[in-house]
């Protein structure tokens, strides 16, 4: 079979079976071409609450996995690549943050969708990068501890100066590794790119560019924009889709190390093979867990829609 002919039995299975096929906006160009939707957290978050088919392919990490399963209790959630996980989401554990909380009893623990569904029982408030900063200026408290992803969290603080954000040392691996350098090298090689960054990267990196927002975020302004050069600070395939969708403009990955290997490891194949019932896993919680993590997820969608 090639990839065509694998999308259309995709396609074919995927109606038989009455399934909705999930993607972020980080997988392969022929898995968003097969997705009934594509895009950030935020955007995945709110239509796995919307979606009327009873079983959901998650091609994206387990968080965002698990993420529809609390939103979704009663259907099945197959998160298509069992290896995918985000590392930030398991740097910090409940143990962990109950422990920090007794420390700030007074601060609202703010929780980056990027974290694990036993974390975010305790915490009071989720949001995904394109939803922070407008639920951090809607929150009726002005002390806020960020979790886990202190440049996310830097770049909250600085957009809501009014309101005082405590940070803890976590973060993505694949954003936080670009240079400010990095930056420097690609506007000396391509002077006319606007430079686009996700607030992943350190503050360093957000501080030169044009435009900081989400993944979703990042393609709607290169779409929109009237410039025809982008240099795009997140994972290289973000580029590759506003390539394909623009092919009149140019895009420059800023580093070309920015690759996460958790988000690549859903193939089409791996797809093909879970509609067959052959390849990924059941997402199973708790119903306590589920419950409980909820009310922060219900927050955000209150104060980020
Ligand atoms: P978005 O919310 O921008 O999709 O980001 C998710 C993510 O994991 C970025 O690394
Ligand atoms: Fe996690 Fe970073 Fe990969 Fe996003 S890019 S899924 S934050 S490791």
């Amino acid at each position: 079979m090639n990839i065509s002919e694998m999308q259309q039995a995709i396609l074919q299975l995927k109606q038989e079976q009455d399934v909705c096929i999930l993607a972020h906006s980080y997988v392969a160009r022929e898995i968003s071409e097969i997705a009934d939707y594509t895009g950030d957290s935020y955007g995945l978050s709110v239509q796995a609450s919307k979606v009327p088919q009873k079983t959901v392919l998650m091609c994206g990490v387990r968080f965002m996995a698990e993420t529809v399963k609390i939103l979704s209790p009663g259907k099945r959630v197959i998160l298509v690549s069992p290896l995918a996980g985000c590392p930030m989401a398991e740097q910090m554990d409940k143990d962990m943050i109950s422990q920090v909380k007794e420390l700030y009893p007074d601060y609202t623990v703010m929780a980056y969708v990027n974290t694990t569904a036993e974390l975010k029982t305790i915490a009071d408030v989720c949001v995904t990068s394109s939803s922070a900063v407008q639920i951090a200026k809607a929150l009726d408290n002005d002390k806020i501890l960020f979790i886990p992803d202190c440049n996310l969290g830097a770049y909250v603080a600085e957009q809501v100066p009014e309101k005082t954000v405590k940070l803890l040392q976590g973060g993505c691996p694949v954003h936080a590794a670009v240079r400010p350098s990095a930056v420097k090298q690609a506007k000396q090689l391509h002077p006319d790119a606007l430079v686009l960054v996700h607030p992943e990267c350190v503050p360093e990196v957000t501080a030169q560019a044009d435009y900081v927002g989400s993944t979703t975020g990042i393609m709607n302004f290169a779409k929109r924009s009237d410039a025809r050069e982008f240099i795009i600070g997140t994972e290289i395939s973000i580029a590759e889709h506003l390539q394909y969708e623009c092919p009149d403009k140019f895009f420059y990955p800023l580093d070309k190390q920015l690759i996460c290997p958790n988000m690549k490891s859903t193939t089409l194949v791996d797809v093909y093979r879970a509609l067959r019932g052959e390849h990924g896993e059941e997402i199973c919680l708790d119903a306590e867990v589920i419950t409980q993590a909820r009310r922060c997820i219900d927050k955000m969608i209150e104060l980020g829609g």
